[in-house]
């Protein structure tokens, strides 16, 4: 089984491929939480996967707050392995996802770092075309190698050092409070897409169908990379940048995403 979150389609496709060589099962977490479903029988699965992206160096809030409450059935000698996909480079979640792992008396028997395009477009941009596609082809190479070792059930040396930041901190987020960043702009046409997304399920319409967010968000800027109207911004910091979407992932059903 691989448990995976994707706001933008890059974990997701990591995760497709070494699901094609391992013959695993794909779970959504972003779903999970949307569904609260927490419950997993893996009796059957010989390998567990975690494939996730990078979080200010550490794994997403939704992420933790889906491990703490992962309850799996069936755990025994299932080849266990963490993914984590990253715009530049990655810091603690090995260790991270060991220390929460440990917690349920799983053993992490492998980890690697995937760099993907970066989707955090609040510091960077999405690159240019050309940049993108020999930065899309390098993290095909470097997975290559990953789906091979995780087929094979090879172990490596895991960073089991408890880390600073389990995860990045989620944030409370308000419209009406004015303490959220997120917001649409008069390009929304109140299609509902970025409210379906949302793992934390913060984004509710107003009157008129337009998003507002309130509660807890975790950052991930699905919303923000997926309005097809490019209506989502944060701040100041978006409204000149592109949008990013992995290319070579089916975009998926609105509430299948994550
Ligand atoms: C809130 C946030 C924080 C991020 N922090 C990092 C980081 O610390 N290091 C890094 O290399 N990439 C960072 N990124 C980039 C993502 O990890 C990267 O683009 C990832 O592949 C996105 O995965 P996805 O397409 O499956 O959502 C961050 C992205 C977001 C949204």
């Amino acid at each position: 089984m691989i448990f995976y979150f994707s706001a933008t389609g890059n974990s997701q496709y990591a995760a497709e491929k070494i699901a094609a060589v391992t013959g695993a099962r794909l779970i959504s977490i972003g779903q999970a939480l949307r569904d609260g479903h927490y419950e997993y029988d893996i009796a059957k699965d010989t390998y567990l996967g975690f494939v996730v992206p990078t979080f200010a160096w550490t794994l997403p809030g939704a992420v933790a707050l889906f491990l703490e409450k992962l309850n799996l059935k069936g755990y025994g000698s299932q080849y266990t392995y963490g993914v984590f996909t990253c715009g530049e480079s990655t810091g603690s979640e090995a260790a991270a996802l060991y220390t929460i792992l440990k917690s349920k008396r799983i053993t992490l028997n492998n980890s690697f770092d995937l760099v993907m395009p970066d989707n955090f477009i609040i510091w960077s941009d999405v690159p240019a075309p050309a940049r993108l596609d020999s930065m899309l082809k390098s993290a095909d190479r470097t997975l290559e190698g990953i789906m091979e070792t995780v087929a094979l059930k090879t172990p490596g040396k895991v960073d089991t050092a408890r880390p600073k930041d389990l995860y990045m901190p989620m944030q409370e987020i308000s419209t009406s409070k004015k303490t959220s960043k997120l917001f649409a702009d008069e390009k929304c046409t109140a299609c509902g897409l970025c409210m379906a997304l949302c793992p934390m399920r913060c984004i509710k319409p107003d009157e008129a169908g337009h998003p507002l967010w309130e509660g807890t968000c975790t950052m991930c800027l699905a919303c923000l990379h997926r309005c097809p109207a490019a209506a989502i911004q944060h701040g100041n910091d978006t409204q000149k940048k592109g949008r990013y979407m992995n290319p070579n992932v089916k975009p998926p059903a609105a509430n299948t995403y994550n």
